[in-house]
């Protein structure tokens, strides 16, 4: 696939790393911005509080399938009128929008490939959006684990606390598995 990544960070520069290895093109935009429109997936990764300035100097996003992993956290609210980042989203783009990747710390990345079992990475979104996610979920090493449609984003952004919490109590940096009983 022909992959755009908004942000190309920890998490932005992360991910593009591991799809171009499973055999991507991706394109990496910073905060200058550029034009997305040959892509057939774009990655939304800046910081929460950055997302209105960030799609703004970003063209060709009409109908885009976007994966949003941006995070909410002390104190930081969507824009005015919408209930999380990703809903400001599919207001922008009008295309498929999930929330993926936000609740997979970036630091683990590198280790991910030599999981024992794949690891979970929580979604959210428009049920067109699933192929995509699946598929970019997969070929990063994680196993897509859906939470909901785009109105449960705002409780998946919200999770970056919680995670941030448990790491902090003892476990580190962490990964995490949600299966069926008959994996158990
Ligand atoms: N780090 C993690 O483990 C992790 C995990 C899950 C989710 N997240 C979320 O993912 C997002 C990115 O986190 P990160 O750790 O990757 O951050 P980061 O390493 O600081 O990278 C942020 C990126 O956003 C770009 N940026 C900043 N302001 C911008 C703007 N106004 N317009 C366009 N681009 C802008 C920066 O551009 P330049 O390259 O030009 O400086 C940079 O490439 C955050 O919302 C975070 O909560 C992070």
């Amino acid at each position: 696939m022909n992959i755009t990544v908004i942000g190309r960070g920890n998490i932005g520069g992360g991910l593009a790393d591991l799809w171009e290895r499973a055999g991507h093109q991706v394109t990496r935009l910073g905060r200058g911005g550029g034009d997305a429109s040959a892509s057939d997936a774009v990655l939304l990764a800046v910081p929460g509080a950055a997302v209105e300035a960030a799609l703004a100097s970003v063209t060709g996003l009409e109908g885009k399938t976007v994966l949003d992993a941006t995070n909410l956290y002390g104190g930081a609210r969507p824009p005015d009128g919408f209930s999380s980042n990703a809903e400001y989203v599919k207001s922008v783009t009008g295309g498929p929008t999930a929330k993926a990747f936000s609740t997979n710390f970036a630091s683990l990345f590198g280790r991910i490939a030599d999981a024992r079992v794949r690891p979970s990475g929580l979604w959210a979104g428009d049920d067109q959006a699933q192929d995509v996610v699946s598929r970019l979920s997969d070929d990063a090493g994680f196993e897509a684990v859906r939470l909901g449609d785009l109105s449960m984003a705002a409780t998946q952004e919200g999770l970056a606390g919680t995670l941030f919490a448990i790491a902090q109590s003892g476990l580190g940096e962490f990964v995490y598995r949600m299966a069926p009983p008959e994996e158990l």
